[in-house]
């Protein structure tokens, strides 16, 4: 015992005599950090690189029995799915106490939407717009998590995704570069905070580095293969930005791009993210992903995997065991060199300095906080006001809002009296019984004299319909119908991709049976991915997108119902009509031969149209805004000028309401083509009725620029047009000319606004 001991000591001291400059000073972290390597053997340095799972939670296919031991032999320098203060100090402690040189773990787990207290699923929260509260939704994670033990989460998830048969969908921002960039940067600052040096922050970790979300035909895991082009202007961006919001941790992807898997892409992981972007934190691979790297064909045995990856950039390898297997070897081989197990070493002890680790390898298991800081009243209101602002309304034919004295209401079908699926997949260490159903959302708001119906219809995902004639009966005895209808939550995430995006199971011919009875119906969804429902949308008079909306799912549901939060969600992602439009994006081409109803030989369908059901940027509200005309600044700008865009937007309903009013623009000629529209900016109002606001944009060189024909990122001169509107299809338009720009260039920013 005292031989480990006298080493932990030593680091404690070195370590603790220059806490105050280690916060502020990266030098003396670096110092510190190298007197520690220094101790260190090669078999102790590949178990820092190493990072494996605990048995208390599944999400992945392999479990490596032992971890406890791994820890104990030093083997281990990070550990995943174990949290609680008491658990993770025990594990702590045999770190601390049983290894020759003390080096505390790091904890991680995937907080995606909250930890206990459950936010609404990332897509969802991205429906909102609202950055500060998706940024406190990420903060709140961040209190409950890190006083549950954990130093890191493996979030957020910043992969664009345009083909919603992809079940991760549900985990990202959307289909848009410039949205889900800000969305990226504003999860970092949240679960950051004041930096990972905070006792309530945790480290970050951006995933899936990169273009995972272009896995081919929607399939999880599948191949990944762009253009540079394409993964520079629309894919990468997101990432970037959340490094510049300052990431501590970057995760590999599953998926190979351009022939080499992204855990072995060097292109990626050192001439990308490290050389271009000046990334300082630490890669880690996905869940044995380089394990996979047999199967992918890129390598031929553990040996060349591991050495492979470390020599790519990448640091940390999650629950393969190959760096702990094999980097000792290839070292003592001379294939790979201590200087590059070093460096690998060197980023991951230096998050460790940087959280206080070294100082105290306990701070973060403390049972008092755990208690007193998880589930705080605050937390489980700030999930209810973002939650409410998550809710898109898709159709009101003046149904809603609902009087909250109706007499008799029948709540119909397979979502609505669960909890468990109201908090989605990947709800870390929530509990779904402790998550409000949509049932006891209602109960809780109508009058005590109104009478609440339940009947589940069917089933979410089995074609029996053997309890319709119940759920018919109900609905017959009912002034109001409301529909719960979508996914379980175990349908979307990882491993879940669909191929057939309509309701599941008999839930379709449900609300057909049901819209006979005459009643008046409300559709409310649960899902995680753009569903296909043109029937509904046709037939039914109003329609609810409620995604996966945690906790607070039944209040927030009825907040919205019953009129007590007039709707603001806008759709961060394109709703297809049919699933044979995937992908279906508004930042499209337009094509050589656009859509011509008398032209055979033009872009489209036989069956189908080329419009999508909802478009990208949607959303109703109880009220309605008018959009005056697009003012511009100037016709024609130089590359060093702004631009400013103005427009009227005013209240012509009877309540009040917020907007977000959607600025797009569009170059017209490019030395290489440019979509039809691209997203530049938004900004949320909140008018009373009758009330008005002259909403100004400005518009940057820097945003009229693109990976040009030679793969400079500028502006070119020429004619652009501007749109704003309250999605990205109804919008006003602008034009102007950018009169000279050819020699202007940037430095590629991910996106602007404030990062
Ligand atoms: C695999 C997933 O792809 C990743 O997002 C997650 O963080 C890890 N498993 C760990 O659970």
């Amino acid at each position: 015992m005292k031989k480990l001991v006298i080493p932990f000591l030593f680091c404690t001291l070195l370590v603790s005599c220059n806490t105050e400059r280690s916060a502020r000073s990266g030098d003396s972290i670096d110092s510190r950090v190298d007197s520690v390597l220094k101790l260190m053997t090669v078999e102790e340095k590949a178990g820092q690189l190493t990072l494996y799972t605990s048995d208390w939670d599944v999400t992945g296919p392999s479990i490596r029995a032992g971890y406890q031991e791994d820890i104990k032999a030093g083997k281990v320098g990070a550990v995943f799915n174990a949290y609680g203060a008491k658990y993770t100090r025990q594990l702590q402690e045999i770190a601390v106490k049983e290894t020759r040189l003390g080096i505390p773990l790091l904890f991680g787990y995937d907080v995606i939407h909250g930890h206990k207290t459950i936010f609404p699923i990332p897509i969802g929260e991205a429906s909102s717009w609202d950055l500060e509260a998706i940024e406190r939704s990420a903060r709140v994670a961040a209190e409950e998590a890190s006083a549950d033990g954990l130093h890191w989460t493996f979030a957020p998830m910043v992969d664009i995704s345009r083909d919603p048969r992809w079940g991760r969908v549900m985990e990202g921002a959307g289909e848009d570069t410039y949205l889900g960039s800000l969305i990226g940067a504003a999860r970092v600052k949240g679960f950051q905070g004041n930096g990972i040096s905070e006792i309530n922050s945790v480290a970050a970790c951006v995933k899936h580095f990169a273009a995972y979300g272009a896995s081919q035909a929607g399939r999880d895991y599948h191949t990944v293969d762009m253009s540079d082009r394409v993964l520079r202007e629309v894919y990468l961006p997101p990432y970037k930005a959340a490094v510049d919001a300052g990431a501590a941790t970057v995760m590999t992807s599953f998926n190979e791009l351009d022939g080499t898997p992204a855990t072995a892409n060097k292109y990626l992981m050192d001439d990308i993210l490290r050389k271009e972007w000046g990334f300082q934190g630490f890669v880690v691979t996905d869940y044995t992903s380089i394990m996979e790297m047999l199967n992918h064909g890129n390598v031929a045995d553990s040996a060349e995997a591991a050495a492979a990856t470390i020599k790519s950039g990448v640091d940390m390898d999650m629950q393969a065991g190959f760096f702990q297997y094999e980097l000792p070897q290839l070292v003592k081989d001379g294939k790979v060199s201590e200087a590059e197990l070093n460096t690998a070493v060197r980023r991951v002890l230096r998050i460790k300095f940087q959280m206080g680790l070294f100082d105290d390898p306990y701070r973060y298991s403390d049972e008092q906080r755990e208690k007193s800081t998880i589930g705080k009243p605050e937390f489980k209101e700030a999930s209810r006001d973002v939650a409410r602002k998550s809710i898109v309304l898709l159709k009101n034919n003046g149904v809603l809002p609902l009087s909250k004295s109706v007499k008799t209401i029948a709540l119909i079908g397979p979502l609505g009296k669960s909890r468990l699926d109201m908090i989605g997949a990947w709800s870390a260490a929530g509990k779904g019984d402790s998550a409000v159903s949509i049932f006891d959302g209602i109960r809780a708001k109508v009058s005590p004299s109104t009478r609440v119906l339940y009947a589940k219809g069917c089933n979410v995902n089995d074609d029996s319909t053997k309890y319709f004639g119940e759920a018919v009966s109900l609905a017959r005895q009912a002034d109001i119908v409301i529909m719960s209808v979508g996914e379980a939550a175990w349908m979307s995430g990882e491993a879940s991709s669909r191929g057939i995006l309509d309701l599941p199971g008999a839930q379709q011919k449900l609300v057909e049976e049901i819209h006979k009875t005459g009643k008046p119906v409300v559709v409310l969804l649960s899902n995680g991915r753009p569903l296909t429902i043109p029937w509904i949308d046709k037939n039914i008079p109003a329609v609810v997108e409620t995604w996966y909306l945690g906790t607070q799912a039944g209040h927030a549901i009825a907040d919205v119902l019953f009129g007590d939060y007039n709707p603001s969600g806008k759709l961060p992602v394109t709703f297809p009509y049919s699933v044979g439009q995937v992908p279906i994006f508004y930042s499209a081409k337009n094509t050589g031969r656009p859509r011509d109803p008398n032209n055979k030989y033009s872009s489209k369908y036989l069956d189908i149209p080329n419009d999508p059901l909802y478009p990208f940027g949607y959303g109703l509200s109880y009220t309605t805004f008018e959009y005056g005309e697009v003012n511009l600044s100037a016709g024609e700008v130089s590359a060093n000028q702004n631009l400013s865009v103005t427009c009227r937007i005013t209240n012509s309903g009877s309540l009040s309401g917020t907007e977000t009013v959607q600025l797009y623009i569009r170059d017209m000629v490019g030395s290489v083509t440019r979509p039809l529209k691209e997203l530049k900016g938004f900004q949320q109002v909140k008018l009373g009725p009758g009330e008005f606001k002259d909403v100004v944009f400005t518009l940057t060189p820097e945003d009229l620029s693109f990976y040009r024909k030679d793969m400079t990122f500028g502006p070119e001169a020429g004619r652009f047009k501007v749109f704003v509107g309250p999605n990205s299809r109804d919008v006003k338009e602008g034009e102007f000319e950018l009169t000279d720009a050819p020699k202007m260039e940037f430095q590629v920013k991910a996106m602007k606004k404030d990062l």
